[in-house]
């Protein structure tokens, strides 16, 4: 089955479940700085299942955009992938165990979806411990639906309790697994933990992680599942690797041809793939290489993608030409890949050239430090910033010689490079907020009323092109063709304290996408939203409209919590890129 079909049917499953789709949300989250990239389907609900309501209801279904690095040198085998696609069904407050299991046994097991065969899967419950019981409810419903006991494996917290990271909604599942062992299936994955390869994942969240020693109770029980839909069509396909699913397999093939049988090899070329994957995908939503945070995790794949091609003998450019394979296979599913396909070849190319004219030279220099014995972190640095080598490269290629780098030198000059190149960029913009704390969400809110103001000044074609906010102050960035005046600022200052000062309500209300562009509301981004969405109205007395618009919050309920920060100050009003300006203000 392609991975096209497993796509449509798992969402059309769920549809049949009631459940609502969602749009992936991009790989970069927008209000969450404590991740570089989303890892998996439940991130971006993180506040839904913390108990805000969801426009599109209780029970949603997607097929979310992820990447983990943290795998990365396990890239190249079967199973690993730095990009993945996870297909995910949720339960907000609404269905839990019973419902979960079971309609995750029809899908799989269904000659109407699925059709894979009951005796090649067995499943993990949790084994308990001083955070939550043993999980006999998940076994006995397992057991209900013809899973053999011997089928069944408790494990600990270590393999079935999951989260995201060290704070957040979390709790323990159930884990679905297919038999990739020679022969018949045996045992469950207890007993045999490399022949069972995890399908499908099932949390049963009930758990807030607030810090290390405080574990709460979520407002209501959620479901969280997870599903890797590469995997899956390894399952379906009854073969061994990813590589050989609809997925991969004709870029690998391309691979083959363009440097020739007898240079290919198969582990290089599924890095290139998988590499240049990802960097299609951070592209399009966005990314571009750099030395930093996400950008250098960008970076680091498309390099070592060239790197690999280097290995087998391939120097001429090439990875556009691989990215254009993969946008060819995306663009009909994603809009950002088809919004941005001319980007993503022309930054491929750009990082590709720039890479190619040190490269070379790099090589000789590493190979002229080496010969003096061992490599220092001082070392690694310097071909790091003269030659653009990641420290990851580095690290392999002296793996490759039997050496090693020293890393903790290399951090500390690598350190100082950050800061020094984030001061240098400081002004540059990243978008959302630092956090949800009460200041944050305050001028959120603020920045809302401060687009309103702007809109009713300086007209209709005044829409927001980004925002960045933190405790200390909130960044806005909207489309206007030349300066504003101080007296327009002024005046869009006195609008968003009027408001303060009415201490207006916070309304949200859920309408239908469509409804609401027709009906005018201000809203920018709109492809990123569901079919439903919400809108925050700025209410005052006497049905005054401060402001409306099409958001995802957090927000205040009312302007009085922003009054409590002080009132608004714009500081600085400037131009942000052509088109654009940038208006810097303050609570005092
Ligand atoms: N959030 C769960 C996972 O990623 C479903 O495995």
């Amino acid at each position: 089955m392609r991975t096209s079909e497993i796509r449509k049917k798992y969402l059309e499953f769920f549809q049949s479940k009631n459940h609502a789709v969602i749009p992936s949300a991009p790989l970069v989250p927008e209000n969450d700085p404590s991740v570089l990239f989303n890892t998996a389907g439940m991130q971006p609900l993180v506040p839904y299942l913390l108990g805000k309501p969801h426009p599109m209801g209780k029970r949603l279904v997607d097929v979310q955009k992820c990447v983990r690095t943290g795998d990365i040198d396990d890239v190249g085998d079967d199973t690993h992938l730095t990009f993945f696609e996870m297909l995910g069904n949720w339960s907000l407050g609404d269905y839990f165990k019973q419902e979960s299991i079971a309609w995750s046994w029809e899908f799989l097991t269904d000659a109407r979806w699925l059709g894979l065969d009951p005796a090649m899967i067995s499943v993990t419950v949790f084994s308990g411990d001083e955070n939550a019981p043993r999980d006999d409810e998940s076994a006995a419903l397992w057991e209900s639906l013809g899973m053999p006991k011997e089928r069944i494996a408790y494990l600990p917290a270590e393999d079935n309790w999951w989260a995201a990271g060290p704070t957040g909604p979390c709790g323990p599942d159930t884990e679905i697994f297919y038999w990739v062992g020679e022969g018949a299936p045996q045992g469950n994955k207890g007993t045999h933990p490399k022949q069972w390869m995890e399908i499908w994942n099932n949390v049963f969240m009930q758990y807030n992680r607030v810090d290390e020693t405080t574990l709460e109770k979520l407002p209501a029980p959620c479901v969280d599942t997870g599903m890797g839909l590469e995997r899956t069509a390894v399952t379906l396909g009854g073969m061994k690797s990813v590589y050989e699913t609809d997925a991969f397999a004709d870029v690998l093939e391309t691979i083959r041809v363009l440097v020739g049988t007898e240079k290919y090899n198969e582990r290089s070329a599924r890095i290139i793939a998988d590499h240049t994957r990802a960097a299609v995908h951070m592209i399009a939503d966005g990314v571009v290489p750099k030395n930093v945070d996400q950008g250098y995790i960008l970076r680091r794949l498309i390099r070592r993608a060239i790197r690999e091609f280097y290995k087998m003998n391939y120097e001429k450019p090439v990875i556009a030409e691989v990215g254009h394979l993969f946008i060819g296979k995306f663009i009909d599913i994603y809009e950002s890949v088809r919004e941005h396909a001319e980007k993503i070849k022309s930054e491929l190319s750009r990082e590709e050239e720039k890479f190619r004219a040190t490269l070379s030279k790099g090589l000789k220099e590493f190979e002229r430090r080496l010969e003096q014995g061992t490599l220092s972190g001082k070392d690694a640095f310097d071909l790091f910033a003269t030659y653009g080598f990641p420290l990851e490269m580095t690290q392999e290629l002296a793996h490759e010689r039997g050496k090693t780098v020293e890393e903790a030198l290399f951090r500390e000059e690598f350190k100082k490079h950050q800061d020094l190149s984030r001061t240098a960029s400081a002004g540059k913009f990243k978008g959302g907020l630092a956090d949800h704390s009460p200041k944050v969400t305050a001028f959120h809110t603020a920045t809302h009323l401060m687009l309103a103001g702007l809109r009713k000044e300086l007209g209709s074609a005044v829409h927001q092109a980004g925002s960045n906010i933190t405790e200390e102050r909130t960044r806005f960035d909207f489309t206007y063709p030349e300066k504003v005046s101080r007296d327009i600022l002024d005046r869009v200052e006195r609008y968003v304290n009027t408001a303060i000062d009415a201490q207006a309500d916070v309304v949200t209300e859920v309408m239908e996408k469509k409804t609401a562009k027709a009906s005018g509301i201000e809203g920018s981004f709109w492809e990123k939203y569901p079919e439903k969405v919400t809108v925050y109205t700025v209410e005052g007395p006497g049905k005054t409209i401060f402001s409306r618009e099409l958001c995802g919050g957090p927000h205040v309920k009312n302007t009085a919590e922003i009054g409590a920060f002080g009132r608004l100050k714009i500081a600085k009003e400037e131009a942000s890129s052509a088109g654009v300006r940038r208006i810097k203000a303050f609570l005092e």
